[in-house]
């Protein structure tokens, strides 16, 4: 992993790292940061929605909302971003084929617009139903730009650097997730006044996206590849890399293009039907299934709750704190993930959250003991830290490792939904499982950790520095594709790295 800071100026040259490539990755991450900021928006204002819930009801039917309809609105409200995310994740291929990478953010980015002025406008219009139609939006959006944003960064990027710019997508979602959280302060944004502009900010960077991608390059892959634009390819090119010469990048996108070619495109039902992809498939999905069932989400959508029922008196900073140390394990992976490997830092990472989960379980028993509620702090800091170490970056990336060409793309969706899917249950169940289970609640996720940790511990291979061809065999012979990736000079000559952290444009 080459981290760009890291290297000399004259190896930026070389690389292909120039002012308006940084400024064409910088625009498209802003589709990250929109992503991390809405999965974070909720927490702070819980209390604050809940009791526009009641005002609401009361307006309607002239007597309070009941507890548990609150509840259900509230969870409703919470969990419906997934929803939308589980269909924005699947449907990402339809823009593909169809349209222009920075047409299709343009588009999309008017869904933000939609969505954002529903929140803002509900508290005017007196409709709750507004705010769960926001959230539907907003997720929706973010679905899509959870592959849009790292399919348009693999693009641009210079190969070299792929992996390592490919990284700027799940930092761009945390360092979004911190922003809401101090944006969700109640002296900022998080008043009982305000929290419909806090809700409704998403709408600015969708705006600023806008306007700069008239100024980005359309992806010279897409130009290459799929419209067979050789001349404007090259131009973009051109623009990107700051030099006249520019034919190896464009021999490489040649190659790709026939190697593309060459290999068959499986689609989802032919994915589930193929005994060879059984194994990589279950460990795919298994993988998606241990990040968001690890119960991070709880966390990131509630724990200023989590922090209030711990005895915490200023929640919300514990919650940024949380946003911070998120950041910086995130960054720590980075670096240690080439060097580490996957497989122990996934089980490092499940293995330290259980723990983490059995803390705070112990500091929300014993809640009435004030120490606890440092503990409290402390277990949740590590259950994030742990989560950034292994699963969180993990899961995503191991999916492109884990299969070839042909298979990829449908993986991807497949792997993308199962993610948003459980992202929704999670969201959807919690409130109701505190309700039902109080203090006990995340026993619920060190259970599903502690099966994560042997699934991993006896299923999942190790794909730190091995071919595709590696892989495959080591799943008992290559995937029955005419043409497979072993067979291409090419692809056998890419090294299982960082490189394939990305949706790219493989
Ligand atoms: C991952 C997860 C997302 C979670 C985030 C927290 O990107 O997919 O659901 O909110 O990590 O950092």
């Amino acid at each position: 992993m080459i981290a760009y800071g890291s290297l000399p100026a004259h190896m930026q040259r070389e690389k292909g790292v120039t002012g308006y490539l940084l400024f064409s990755l910088g625009t498209a991450v802003i589709g990250s940061l929109q992503f991390g900021y809405n999965t974070g928006v909720i927490n702070a204002p819980e209390q604050k929605l809940r009791s526009f819930f009641n005002d609401t009801w009361m307006e309607r039917y002239g007597e309070p909302i009941s507890p548990g309809v609150c509840t259900v609105v509230w969870s409703v409200a919470v969990a419906i971003f997934s929803v939308g995310g589980m269909v924005g994740s699947f449907s990402v291929g339809c823009f593909f084929a169809l349209l222009l990478r920075r047409r299709s953010m343009f588009l999309v980015n008017c869904l933000a617009v939609i969505g954002g002025l529903l929140m803002g406008f509900s508290t005017i219009c007196y409709s709750y139903e507004m705010v769960i139609a926001g959230r539907l939006v907003i997720g929706l959006f973010c679905g899509l730009f959870t592959g849009l944003t790292p399919m348009y960064v693999g693009e641009v990027s210079p190969t070299p650097l792929r992996g390592a710019f490919g990284t700027l997508h799940q930092l761009g979602v945390v360092v979004g997730i911190l922003v809401a959280q101090i944006f969700g302060l109640e002296f900022i944004l998080g008043s009982e006044k305000m929290w419909p502009l806090l809700l409704a900010l998403t709408v600015a960077p969708a705006v600023l996206q806008c306007i700069l991608l008239p100024f980005c390059p359309e992806s010279p892959r897409f130009l290459l590849i799929n419209l067979k634009q050789e001349e404007q390819a090259r131009k973009a090119l051109v623009r990107l890399r700051g030099t006249e010469d520019v034919t190896e990048d464009l021999q490489e996108m040649k190659e790709e293009s026939a190697k593309m070619a060459k290999e068959k495109k499986v689609n989802i039902a032919e994915l589930f039907r193929s005994p060879a992809y059984r194994q990589p498939l279950l460990i795919a999905v298994m993988l998606q299934l241990s990040q968001q069932l690890s119960g991070i989400n709880a966390v990131f959508y509630y724990s200023t709750g989590i922090f209030a029922s711990a005895g915490v008196r200023q929640p919300i900073y514990a919650t940024i704190a949380a946003g911070i140390v998120n950041t910086i394990f995130t960054v720590v992976s980075l670096f240690l993930v080439e060097k580490a490997g996957r497989r122990t830092l996934h089980l490092l990472g499940l293995g330290g959250m259980a723990i983490s989960a059995l803390i705070m379980t112990f500091s929300l028993y014993l809640k009435d003991i004030p120490a606890m509620s440092y503990m409290a702090i402390l277990a949740v800091m590590l259950f994030v830290a742990m989560f950034e170490l292994g699963p969180g970056p993990i899961p995503w990336f191991i999916v492109a490792e884990l299969f070839s060409q042909g298979p990829r793309p449908a993986a991807m969706a497949v792997a993308g939904c199962c993610n948003w899917t459980a992202n929704f249950l999670v969201g959807m169940s919690f409130p109701k499982l505190v309700e039902l289970c109080g203090p006990w609640v995340f026993l619920i996720f060190t259970a599903f950790l502690i099966f994560f940790f042997i699934f991993t511990f006896i299923k999942v291979p190790e794909t730190k520095g091995k071919t595709f061809d590696e892989i495959s065999r080591g799943f008992g012979g290559p995937p029955p594709t005419p043409a497979s990736p072993t067979e291409d000079p090419v692809a056998t000559s890419i090294k299982m790295s960082s490189e394939l952290y990305v949706w790219g444009p493989d």
